[in-house]
């Protein structure tokens, strides 16, 4: 199967603008893209609907015709960990109703998953984040905030994923922020010690990322089986 599950270092680090960016841009290459975000808080409520902002956001960025309650059955509206969320409205979901959601209907196209929150996340009651990406053996893309601190985010994850035996499609380091020290190089950093591709995605103000085609050409062309970290060093 093709695809990608899209995590991250944690929450606001870029995740939901990193997988529109992609959605558009293999949409562009005419890729039929299958956008999941199987389970969102934080809804905005219009009338009687709960109204997922991140899988409207790739839905409408993966020109996917389905609907949105395919994208994201399951939507809660208090900001906080889905999981904590869901216990709120008295539902309880498991790691495997989620892969249901996100196998169902993606035969067709290449499946975007974005997941809540970071890896060790908890997305269901029996799971986290990781547990989604193993049962769906996608591959993952790492998104981190471009900022001090990141390495060992990042190198954490990345030890973390290779734990649980998934391929790395890469690590985007995202600036959120618009300034950054100009001596701080952690694309630089990330590269003498990962083996996977790392990406830099710059501060937008159009709200509209556009990543690098090696990027988007490595997503679609799998290679597997290498290590991910150098050396800790
Ligand atoms: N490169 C960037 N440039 C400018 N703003 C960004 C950038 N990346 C993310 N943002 C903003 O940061 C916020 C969090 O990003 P988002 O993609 O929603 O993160 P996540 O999906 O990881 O929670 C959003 O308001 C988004 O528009
Ligand atoms: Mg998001």
């Amino acid at each position: 199967m093709k695809g990608v599950f899209i995590t991250g270092t944690g929450t606001e680090v870029g995740k939901t603008l990193v997988g529109v960016g992609i959605a558009r841009q293999l949409d562009q290459k005419n890729i039929t893209v299958v956008p999941r975000k199987p389970i969102e808080s934080g809804c905005i409520r219009q009338g009687d609907e709960l109204i997922p902002q991140d899988a409207s956001a790739l839905r409408d960025a993966a020109n996917y015709r389905g609907p949105l309650s395919e994208v994201c059955p399951y939507r809660f509206e208090p900001p906080i960990s889905p999981v904590r969320a869901a216990h709120l409205a008295n539902k309880i979901l498991t790691t495997e109703q989620l892969v249901n959601i996100c196998l169902q209907g993606s035969e067709e196209g290449f499946l975007l998953v974005e997941g809540a929150g970071g890896f060790y996340s908890p997305l269901a009651e029996n799971g986290l984040n990781a547990d989604l990406a193993v049962a769906l053996q996608l591959p993952v893309l790492l998104v981190a905030r471009d900022q001090l601190g990141a390495l060992s985010q990042v190198l954490l994850n990345v030890e973390a994923i290779q734990m649980r035996g998934l391929h790395l499609a890469g690590v985007v380091l995202n600036a959120v922020d618009d300034e950054q020290d100009d001596h701080m190089d952690n694309s630089a950093d990330l590269r003498e010690r990962l083996s996977c591709p790392v990406f830099t995605n710059p501060h937008v103000t159009t709200g509209i990322a556009e990543l690098p085609d090696t990027l988007i050409d490595s997503l679609t062309t799998r290679v597997t089986g290498t290590p991910h970290i150098r050396a800790v060093r």
